[in-house]
């Protein structure tokens, strides 16, 4: 039998966020549905942060209550806060995603606060969830490189880890934010970050910069790890990260997984029918 290896779709929420053009909320719905045919266990549908800072998610609400939810997949959303994990909640979201950074200077451009207050943020939002059940995951941006303080230590990104483990975080997702690093520096990195926690509990999420984020994936599955983030047509990057680009394709996450022998357990026709509805969501301009 072949082994297994997750995605976790993230286009929705990283993908949508960083459009200049506001998409209409049923063509987000549209497009989580179709996602849900894929054969993806997890999709990070949205965030629950301030609609002034990031207006492309303002309806995270509208958003969660308009999708057709398909037994077995679990849908996430990002609370930077504990207000942002109530309205998360109230809107039905499976998990919640709580996001450090490894670097001072984007935790300021991208949460208002340095890394050690943010995981103070983070802490009544852990509590709340362990106490109703819900699943934490946790991200750390800028585990490379900062747009705002340049190349990470690796014992930085070990730190924040190790934080949002103790927080009781069931994962802990990697973000290479402006998908700058090369597979020695994401092998660093790793290997910095499995003296703290172990492969199973850790994902990757690389962004496709430089078109290095294949490579990054393999290194890391041959540390051990079996989940990565990615997006449909590549959707993806960040406001506050300058010359963030987008997630790496999913398309071309599965068919390198699938080519190296891994059960990715994904419809790969299905795949494409929502990649090419993103695609029309991104060049909107050109297709009406
Ligand atoms: P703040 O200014 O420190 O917080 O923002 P505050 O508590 O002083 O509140 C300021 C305003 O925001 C207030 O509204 C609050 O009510 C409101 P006002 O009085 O001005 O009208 N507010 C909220 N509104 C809705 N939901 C909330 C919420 N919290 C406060 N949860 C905050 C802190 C984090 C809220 C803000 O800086 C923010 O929203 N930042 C946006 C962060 C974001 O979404 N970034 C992109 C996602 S992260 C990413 O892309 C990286 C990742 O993909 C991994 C990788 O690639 O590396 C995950
Ligand atoms: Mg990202």
């Amino acid at each position: 039998m072949r082994e297994q290896v997750s995605i976790v779709e993230v286009s929705p929420r990283d993908g949508l966020q960083n459009e200049s053009r506001l998409v209409p909320a049923a063509d987000k719905v549209h497009l989580v549905n179709l996602l849900s045919d894929c054969g993806f266990t997890r999709i990070e549908v949205t965030s629950f942060v301030s609609p002034k800072r990031v207006p492309q998610l303002a309806d995270a609400a509208e958003v969660l209550a308009g999708i057709t939810r398909r037994p077995g997949v679990t849908y996430t959303a990002l609370a930077p806060n504990i207000k942002g994990y109530e309205a998360a909640r109230a809107a039905g979201a499976d998990e919640v995603a709580i996001f450090a950074s490894a670097s001072e200077g984007f935790s300021w451009a991208n949460i208002n606060c340095s890394v050690a207050e943010s995981i103070e943020r983070f802490r009544p939002v852990a509590k709340a969830a362990a106490t109703e059940g819900i699943p934490v995951r946790g991200y750390v941006s800028c585990v490379v490189h900062c747009p705002y303080d340049g190349p990470t230590p690796t014992a930085a990104v070990a730190r924040v880890v190790a934080a949002l483990m103790e927080l009781g975080c069931r994962e802990v997702s990697l973000g290479d934010t402006i998908g700058r690093g090369v597979p020695a520096e994401i092998a660093a990195m790793l290997d910095a970050v499995l003296d703290v926690t172990s492969a199973a509990k850790l994902a990757g999420h690389y962004h496709d910069t430089d078109g290095h984020a294949l490579d990054n994936i393999r290194i890391s599955l041959e540390r051990g790890l079996r989940v990565f983030d990615s997006s449909v047509a590549g959707l993806g990057g960040c406001p506050f990260a300058p010359g963030a680009k987008g997630n790496v394709d999913t398309l071309a996450v599965a068919a390198m997984l699938e080519h190296e022998g891994y059960d990715t357990g994904l419809d790969i026709d299905a795949v494409r029918r929502a990649a090419e509805f993103a695609a029309r969501l991104i060049h909107f301009d050109e297709w009406s």
